[in-house]
């Protein structure tokens, strides 16, 4: 094991919202230069987990602690100030308004001209451009509205704008769910690279695959409980596939389907049954 320091780690938290439990007695770190991997069921509470790590939510109970010293964030701006940028899935972006202006989106870069300061558009898409051309992405007009990206590069736009500013720690929630295999591709390639910037990832999915690719290390949420965090080597690929596909659900619903099978074989004997009278009186 590593005697790095984390750059984030959280100690036994507990969250509960009124009487549910969201998180029980987790504790998690982060080592600089990873990418860490978030697995577990809907439910499981790695949304809320990387809320209290952003500064959405507070933890009920237990310690949290940056780069080694307790911190608590009164709301995500403070979170962002020390350089722990989230992308989340619904990607807070205005789909109307252009690539450069969603970059710099409340953190507008201002030009003098008389008495204003007016948005600097020539210098707010020069650096859009740059910067995503830094990520592989050629974006011919920067200020064409954001809503005529693609998902993918959508995505690649948050994740650009986190780097730019000096993330240490990015958190990308589920980044890769609604992408094609290429565009899934173009996400995954970032994270390696900012990965190689020295930046921190946690990165939540709930495709193996795309875990085992980037994945350094890998920690399982279970209803709201740590099934603990194992390393590549710890966890080899088949068992985590095995784990994430739900191979015993799958194994389960082979069963319930053969009865669906077999319910069909009594139908065609002339035999009703009680899903075909339930059928019927729907319709
Ligand atoms: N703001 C909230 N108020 C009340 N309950 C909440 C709130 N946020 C989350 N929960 C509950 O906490 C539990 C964990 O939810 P969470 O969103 O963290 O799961 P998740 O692992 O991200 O699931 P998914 O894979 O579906 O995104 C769920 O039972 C959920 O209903
Ligand atoms: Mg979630």
């Amino acid at each position: 094991m590593s005697t790095r320091q984390p750059i984030l780690e959280v100690r036994n938290i507990n969250k509960t919202f009124g009487s549910v439990i969201a998180l029980a007695d987790v504790s998690m770190d982060l080592l600089p230069g990873e990418v860490h991997c978030l697995l577990g069921d809907n439910g499981a509470g790695k949304s809320t987990l990387i809320k209290t790590f952003s500064g959405v939510h507070k933890q009920s109970k237990g310690e949290y602690l940056f780069e080694g010293q307790p911190v608590e964030f009164d709301s995500p701006r403070n979170a962002l100030d020390m350089g722990i940028a989230t992308v989340y899935q619904d990607l807070a972006m205005i789909p109307l308004m252009s690539i450069a202006r969603n970059f710099f989106l409340g953190s507008e870069p201002k030009r003098k001209v008389g008495p204003f300061n007016l948005f600097d558009h020539k210098f707010a898409n020069r650096t859009a451009r740059e910067e995503m051309s830094k990520m592989g992405i050629d974006i011919r007009d920067p200020s064409q509205p954001v809503g005529t990206l693609s998902g993918g590069e959508r995505q690649s736009v948050a994740i650009a704008r986190a780097v730019y500013f000096g993330a240490k720690v990015l958190i990308l929630d589920e980044p890769t769910a609604a992408l094609g295999v290429k565009q899934a591709g173009t996400v995954l390639r970032y994270i390696v690279q900012s990965k190689s910037k020295g930046i921190a990832v946690i990165f939540i999915t709930h495709n193996p695959h795309h875990a085992y690719t980037v994945g350094d290390r890998f920690t399982i949420l279970k209803r709201g409980r740590t099934l603990g965090t194992f390393t590549k080597n710890e966890l080899p690929r088949e068992e985590m596939v095995r784990m994430m596909s739900g191979q015993d659900e799958l194994e389960a619903l082979t069963h319930e389907l053969e009865e669906f099978r077999h319910s069909d074989d009594l139908k065609a004997a002339g035999q009703s049954t009680e899903i075909d009278q339930q059928l019927a009186r729907g319709s």
